[in-house]
């Protein structure tokens, strides 16, 4: 399909002084993060990089994780390696020609990943000089859970459109939710909305309903629990079914609206 391209109005973002050299030809930079690990972060960077290729956008995933790097399990990747050429690497490209980069693109299963705070937030700034991304309308950050170094040099260095929130509506989960929301505010980091994961599973429509409310933020979009995913760890699959692309137009026109909107 022939790739849209959307206008752009080049001072959004979080100050000019920020934008680094890589990520000049990238129109729209979405963090997606959470208080909490396993609330299906990289799970959802990933259906919303679909939802943004099937809506005719040029989409690039960049894993963040640097502790637990999965995204290429995730879209089949596995046996695929970025080529470096000249110091610079070049993402590897997924059957629906979506940019992915990932540590664990560069590194086997088997190799432990021993990293202090610091290492981490050094590999994230060696990466942003290095990674040859080229023009992309969405880059969507799949980061670590919690506010820990990657997520602060994250919100220091790169120049966000917006910070989608994944949670579940667990009490757990919120509360740790609510951590995150005082940072980005703190910070001035724009919040698109909530992501609520896995939303059937659990009965606590009143509590999330109030944490909205209490927090003045909006729910985004919301997504079911897979069965699917049990027994099939690539989503390009799961998610190639009539069911789910109709999932996948919902989530790109909510967040189309909510991304010209805010901007
Ligand atoms: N909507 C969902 N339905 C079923 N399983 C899910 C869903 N979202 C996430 N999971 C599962 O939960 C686990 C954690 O998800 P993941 O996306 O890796 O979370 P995180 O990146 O926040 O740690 C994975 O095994 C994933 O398959
Ligand atoms: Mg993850």
């Amino acid at each position: 399909m022939e790739e849209k391209t959307c206008s752009i109005n080049k001072d959004w973002g979080r100050g000019e002084t920020k934008v680094h050299f890589s990520l000049k030809d990238i129109r729209f930079i979405l963090a997606v993060g959470s208080g909490k690990g396993g609330v299906g972060k990289t799970t959802i960077s990933i259906i919303i990089a679909l939802a943004l290729k099937k809506a005719g956008y040029s989409v690039g995933i960049f894993d963040l994780d640097f502790y637990g790097p999965n995204i290429s399990l995730l879209l089949g990747l596995e046996n695929k390696t970025p080529v470096i050429e000249f110091d610079k690497i070049k993402p590897v490209l997924s059957q629906e020609n979506i940019k992915v980069m990932s540590l664990a693109l560069m590194i086997s299963e088997r190799e432990p990943i021993f990293m202090r705070g610091i290492m981490a937030s050094k590999l994230l700034q060696e990466f942003l000089q290095k990674i040859e991304w080229g023009p992309l309308d969405f880059l969507i950050l799949d980061l670590p859970p919690g506010t820990g170094d990657i997520f602060l040099t994250v919100i220091d260095l790169i120049p966000l459109t917006g910070f989608i929130l994944v949670t579940t509506p667990h009490k757990l989960a919120i509360s740790d939710a609510k951590r995150t929301i005082s940072i980005l505010k703190e910070n001035n980091v724009p919040l698109l909305g909530i992501v609520k994961n896995m939303f059937d599973f659990f009965e606590n429509e009143d509590y999330f309903q109030k944490f909205l409310n209490s927090q003045n933020i909006n729910l985004l979009f919301e997504i079911p629990v897979f069965k699917e995913f049990a027994y099939m760890e690539n989503l390009s699959i799961v998610f190639n079914s009539s069911k789910n692309q109709k999932l996948l137009d919902e989530i790109s026109n909510k967040l189309l609206d909510k991304v010209f909107r805010v901007h």
